[in-house]
Formats: structure tokens, C-alpha cells, sequence
């Protein structure tokens, strides 16, 4: 008999429509719509505007905890004058929103500011089809030469541990550095993967431990470190921004804390481990797991052990997180500058 070819079970992903493929069908498939169907790998969708660009799947797994991590970074920063940003932007007019994933941050900076133009740009579309008129979504990666003709007054990026090699946040930061008008401001909020607890409740060698470790490594592997949140200071001000400020985060995961803020936000915090923890680990850990990649199957039984410790209320788990936000000095300053450097070679 003759060999028969393997069936891909993931191609047909029962009830989940959007997983099927069928571009090959038509003869009218354009570039367009293949950004927009993505690619679908171990059962998830990946984007398809540069390959191997992102570890995060564009999914409504992935879009399901994005939210969640919107409304939890909206959270513990409520009792600010201004949840969404803390850099003190004076009167905006164009904004920008790099790996904007499911574009929750720009559309609410949009609600709230209707005379900004706040742009978010992904490699992925965002989901939904109704935006605030002054909130564009765009197709790109920021990898490449910016096209924006416009230089804006403020720069936001979240979460997007994992997306660069050191040397391309550089390159990113500069090109930041270089899109702001003067006096702007960039700012920055990353979680740690690393998961912390300050009692013995959690075992040192338990599954979330194992598994955090595993995709740090993994990132390790691939030079797209996820530490970022402890280098993304020191790229700011390599690329010459000042003014740095920074604001430190607990992120329980769970509602065991007293504090009933802390308390939603273990809530939410673990709803986004519940939806997001597949599309962390599944690229990273079958493409650089350490010592060799993964199978589907390997990661999916860690990840089975890592959801019985999530349902273990007694388990104290933390994580850090961190914002940073700076300045592109001013005219006058950079003028002050420049002087300095002409005296200083007299
Ligand atoms: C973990 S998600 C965070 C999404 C969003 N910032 C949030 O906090 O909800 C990281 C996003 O960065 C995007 N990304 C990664 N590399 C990119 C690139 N080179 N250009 C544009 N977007 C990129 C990914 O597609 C993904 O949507």
C-alpha cells in the first residue's frame, strides 16, 4: 500500500472557522488578504508580514489576554490623573502606538483625546471593525525605514518583551528618537516573565517555575531576550533621551492579596496567564527550547501542569512589571548641547 501523507488535524480546528485555511481556493487571493488570514502553526495563527518576525500569535486566544493586560495595567494606575500614559505630554496632536495587538490602548487614548491622532501599527490587523475617527490602525513592521510623514509628540509601547534583538531595539529606539518632535516623550511598560513569591507557598521547582524558565531561556536562544523590562532604561538614554523617570509594579497572579485593587488585578492578571500562556510558549519553546526545540505535544503537557498551579489559590505568585517613560530634549536643550560640545573642543 502506498504511503499515505499525514493529515495537519490543526488545519481543521473544528469551530474555529477563522483557523481554516482556504486562500488556495482562490484565484483571487491577494497579498492583502493573506495579512489578513495569517498563517496557523501548532494551532495558532501567526502574522505573516515578515517571517519569523514575532513570537506572539494574532489570534482571539492572544487578543483575549491582551485585553486582559490592558485592563490590568488600566487598573493599578487608576488613581492617576491619567491611567493610560504617565509621561506629561503637553497638548498631543499625533501619537503613535508601536505592537499595538488588539489596539485597546490607542482606541481608548483616541476616546480620550478626540483632537489627537493616535495611530497603533502591528504586523498583524487588530480584530473589530469599528475604531474612534481619530484612531488609525496600521499594517507594518517598525522594523523597516519609517514611512510617517508627521513626527508625533508621544511614543507608547507595551509588552513587547520578546520582539527585538538587543541590536534592533537600538535601532528602534533611535528611530523613536528620531520620529519625535522635540520635547516629546516615548514611553515603555513591560512585564518580567520571571515569576516571583515572597512566602514558601510556591514550590521553587514547580511547573510555573519550569515553564517561565524554559521560555526565558528560549529567548536567551533566539538573542530576543525577555529581560527587556530591565534594559529598556538604559536603551532610552543610549539613544538620547532624557528626563527618564520609572514606576515599579506588582502583578499578583491570583486574587489572594488583602488589597482589593491588588485584588482585581490578580484577577486579571491571571486571566491573562489563563488565555496568553499557549501563545508565550508555544513559538518560543518549538522553535529555541533549550537544549532543542519542543514538539507541540511536550509543551502542551507543561502547560497542563502549569494550570493546575494556577488553580491552586494558596499559591502566592507575583511578577514584576515596569514603566519608563522619557524626554527628546527640547530645541533650546539640544542647542545647550551642542554648545557644550563646541566649547569642549576649544
Ligand atoms: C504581546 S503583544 C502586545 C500588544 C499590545 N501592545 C498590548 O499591550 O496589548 C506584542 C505585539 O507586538 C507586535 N510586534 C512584534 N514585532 C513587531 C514589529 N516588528 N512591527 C510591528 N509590530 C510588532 C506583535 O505582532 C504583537 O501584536
Amino acid at each position: 500500500m502506498e504511503k499515505s501523507i499525514e493529515i495537519d488535524p490543526d488545519y481543521y480546528d473544528i469551530g474555529r472557522d477563522d483557523y481554516v485555511d482556504t486562500d488556495f481556493a482562490s484565484e483571487t487571493t491577494s497579498l492583502a488578504s493573506s495579512v489578513y488570514r495569517g498563517v496557523f502553526e501548532n494551532g495558532r495563527r501567526y502574522q505573516t508580514v515578515r517571517e519569523g518576525a514575532s513570537w506572539c500569535p494574532s489570534d482571539e486566544q492572544q487578543f483575549e489576554s491582551l485585553e486582559a493586560g490592558h485592563l490590568l495595567c488600566i487598573l493599578l494606575d487608576a488613581k492617576t490623573t491619567n491611567p493610560l500614559f504617565q509621561a506629561p505630554v503637553k497638548n498631543p496632536k499625533q501619537i503613535l502606538d508601536i505592537g499595538t495587538g488588539r489596539g485597546n490602548w490607542a482606541i481608548d487614548v483616541a476616546d480620550m483625546f478626540p483632537n489627537v491622532t493616535v495611530r497603533g501599527v502591528d504586523l498583524f490587523p487588530p480584530p473589530g471593525d469599528w475604531l474612534p475617527p481619530n484612531c488609525i490602525m496600521e499594517v507594518d513592521d517598525v522594523l523597516q525605514e519609517w514611512t510617517w510623514r508627521q513626527s508625533f509628540d508621544l511614543i507608547h509601547m507595551r509588552q513587547l518583551i520578546g520582539a527585538f534583538t538587543p541590536e534592533e531595539w537600538d535601532g528602534l529606539f533611535s528611530q523613536c528618537y528620531k520620529n519625535l518632535n522635540p520635547g516629546g516623550w516615548i514611553e515603555q511598560i513591560e512585564g518580567d516573565p520571571r515569576i516571583k513569591c515572597s512566602d514558601s507557598s510556591m514550590s521553587p521547582d514547580c511547573s510555573m517555575v519550569q515553564f517561565t524558565e524554559a521560555v526565558f531561556r528560549a529567548g536567551k536562544e533566539w538573542n530576543h531576550p525577555l529581560d527587556t523590562l530591565d534594559t529598556m532604561r538604559t536603551a532610552m538614554e543610549k539613544a538620547g533621551f532624557v528626563d527618564i523617570h520609572e514606576k515599579e509594579y506588582r502583578w499578583p497572579v491570583g486574587p489572594w492579596a488583602r488589597d482589593p485593587t491588588l485584588k482585581e488585578a490578580g484577577r486579571l492578571h491571571h486571566h491573562q496567564w489563563t488565555t496568553g500562556m499557549e501563545g508565550w510558549g508555544m513559538y518560543l519553546l518549538t522553535k529555541f527550547g533549550v537544549p532543542t526545540p519542543w514538539s507541540k505535544e511536550e509543551v502542551q503537557v507543561l502547560l497542563a501542569k502549569v494550570r493546575k498551579d494556577l488553580q491552586d489559590p494558596r499559591v502566592h505568585m507575583w511578577q514584576y512589571a515596569r514603566r519608563v517613560w522619557g524626554r527628546k530634549p527640547t530645541v533650546e536643550e539640544g542647542r545647550v548641547k551642542s554648545e557644550d560640545v563646541i566649547d569642549s573642543g576649544n
